[in-house]
């Protein structure tokens, strides 16, 4: 079992001693080690199950430490970095040598992040190095969002657990990368590509591409919980499935007793927030089969459908 606590000098202590420690962050629960130290990053693949062409994302304390660790960065990086770091939105950039290659899984590239979180940034702060944190899941199940779900998972793989809540945000971060003045999305998260727009650069999506190597973790089956998970018309699945128990996974409204409803008053955000948590007790109760409603594809809407069509994709 994991120790679970609020203690940022013990979290340190692990880290520096090449120790994985789960960490909380805005979008969900991450998995860290010491990014520079290629011994500690195997045991976060180790840990996950995580095959080794899937790139990690690394965490810093704040956009000045990306002169650090990349190079070339184009204007409009710097700029939108300005705007929303600490924030849920990750950065491709030319990667510098201190970099191992196990890190971006041989890619030119590293993916950094400032997370918007305060225990994580005065843990960052406190240390010399920064942290590669994929998920705290096991690779392709539901991401944790609160201490809890990393102990019931990764709880014999990893020896601490930095307790800060339930994540704020409840999605991944959105990733992006930068062709000829326009920014390319990755992978659609906890930032909008509404507020990415509004910079007046060309927005490119490129998140469906499952066997582009630039986004591994774009996979068509993710984030998936271990029952069937059907998306779409609610009202018409359960007239299909009326002879199996099934449980609902609702936006706003109550379909069925055993319907949960992500935001009763129809908040994206609050709907986000409890995206992971609500699938995981899905997964866990009684139901033979979950059914989940789409979502409008706006906002933190696309993120979601996004997460669900994954989960689907069996
Ligand atoms: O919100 C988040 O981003 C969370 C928290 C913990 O920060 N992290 C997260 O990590 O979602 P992970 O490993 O579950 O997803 C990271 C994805 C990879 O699967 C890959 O698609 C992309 O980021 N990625 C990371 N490094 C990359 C690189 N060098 N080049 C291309 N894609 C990369
Ligand atoms: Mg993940």
């Amino acid at each position: 079992m994991s120790i679970i606590g609020s203690d940022i000098i013990k979290a340190k202590q692990f880290l520096q001693a090449g120790e994985l420690v789960a960490i909380p962050t805005e979008t969900v629960y991450g998995l860290a080690a010491n990014a520079l130290d290629t011994d500690a990053v195997i045991k976060i693949f180790e840990a996950k199950n995580r095959p080794l062409f899937d790139p990690l994302i690394v965490h810093v304390p704040d956009i000045s430490a990306f002169e650090r660790y990349a190079t070339d960065t184009p204007a409009i990086a710097i700029e939108l970095a300005g705007k929303f770091c600490p924030g849920p939105l990750t950065f491709l950039l030319n990667k510098k040598d201190i970099i191992p290659d196990l890190i971006t899984s041989g890619l030119p590239q590293v993916a950094l992040r400032v997370p918007d979180h305060n225990l994580t940034l005065q843990l960052l702060n406190s240390l010399d190095f920064p942290l590669a944190a994929p998920s705290a899941n096991p690779f392709g199940y539901i991401s944790p969002t609160t201490a809890q779900h990393v102990q019931d998972q990764l709880g014999d793989k990893v020896p601490y657990i930095l307790d800060g809540g339930s994540c704020e945000v409840g999605v991944e971060s959105t990733i992006i990368g930068f062709g000829d003045d326009k920014i390319i999305v990755y992978r659609l998260g906890g930032l909008a590509i509404e507020e990415l727009k509004e910079f007046g650069y060309e927005v490119e999506l490129r998140v469906n591409q499952s066997s582009d190597p630039k986004a591994p973790g774009q996979l068509k089956t993710h984030y998936a919980p271990r029952k069937p998970l059907l998306l779409g018309d609610v009202e018409g699945l359960l007239a299909l499935y009326s002879d199996k128990k099934v449980a609902v996974l609702s936006f706003s409204k109550s379909y069925t007793g055993s319907t949960k409803c992500l935001s009763p008053s129809g908040d994206m955000k609050e709907a986000a927030h409890n995206l992971f948590a609500y699938l995981r007790e899905l997964d866990a109760g009684d139901a033979q089969l979950i059914i989940a409603e789409k979502f409008p594809d706006t906002f933190l809407g696309r993120a979601i459908n996004d997460r669900l069509q994954r989960a689907a994709a069996r």
